[in-house]
């Protein structure tokens, strides 16, 4: 019995949509893999690893799944005076005039100064085409983030990401709570909310993602294509 009526007790199923049902009933069986893109920046290495793990995510539910980081805009002097390791090289840098292949798309971003990065808003900044041409209109899009701390800024920089996604038209796709077991633990700290996968890096970078952060960018990869496969097939079945 929880303490608080409107929280869930431990092993209650909590709401949410019920993709595969969801996807049955709009005839969605016959439809093509949704195709997810996973774009973001990580300079240290953190949000990566939470893309990663999401990437299994999305390729579990069934979906096409194309990591992307988006383009560095500081100069190597500066990364340097970061102590910024060297690029993944095996992820390829995204072009945004692809964007619109994909039916839905996931943004991985280190917070700064609690919103999302530079070099990730430079990618937006060079979708003014995409805008005027209403080519995201209507795509699924999330969001997953990385801070140093606690209270750094995790929620800030997903609720001022939905700015360009309102302006494109997107739709923003929160996972809620529908990986409670999860997001209820209060017997170790971790990232993430209703907003998005998040973990915390620490002041000095040294903390790598645990395993209830990457588990809850896991569940996101997955939550996000089942929410994905539904949106193209109820599109699909009109
Ligand atoms: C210029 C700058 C601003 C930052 N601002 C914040 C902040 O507002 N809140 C916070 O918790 N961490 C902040 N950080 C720490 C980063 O969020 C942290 O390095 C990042 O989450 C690590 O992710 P990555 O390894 O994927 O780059 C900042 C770091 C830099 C370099």
């Amino acid at each position: 019995m929880s303490c608080c009526p409107c929280l869930p007790t431990k092993g209650t199923k909590l709401r949410g949509i019920d993709d595969e049902i969801r996807v049955q009933e709009l005839g969605g069986g016959n439809m093509s893999k949704p195709k997810v893109y996973i774009v973001f920046y990580s300079m240290y290495g953190h949000v990566r690893a939470l893309a990663q793990e999401m990437k299994k995510g999305v390729e579990e539910a069934g979906g096409e799944c194309l990591l992307y980081q988006v383009a560095e805009t500081l100069s190597d002097e500066v990364l340097k005076k970061m102590s910024a390791p060297p690029k993944d090289t095996d992820i390829p840098v995204v072009d945004v005039h692809t964007l619109p292949d994909a039916d839905g798309i996931l943004f991985g971003t280190p917070t700064r100064f609690g919103a999302m990065c530079a070099q990730m808003k430079a990618m937006w900044d060079a979708t003014g085409g995409l805008w005027q041409g209403g080519k995201l209109v209507g795509k699924p899009a999330g969001i997953f983030f990385s801070t140093a701390t606690q209270a750094g800024g995790q929620e800030t920089t997903a609720l001022t990401a939905l700015t360009q996604f309102t302006h494109h038209g997107m739709i923003f796709v929160p996972i809620g709570y529908t990986l409670g077991e999860v997001q209820f633990d209060m017997s170790e700290i971790h990232g993430g909310s209703a907003y998005g996968a998040g973990t915390f890096a620490g002041a000095d970078g040294s903390r790598m993602p645990s395993e209830k952060e990457l588990a809850l960018a896991k569940h996101q990869g997955k939550y996000f294509t089942n929410v994905t496969k539904a949106i193209k097939a109820g599109r699909q079945s009109t």
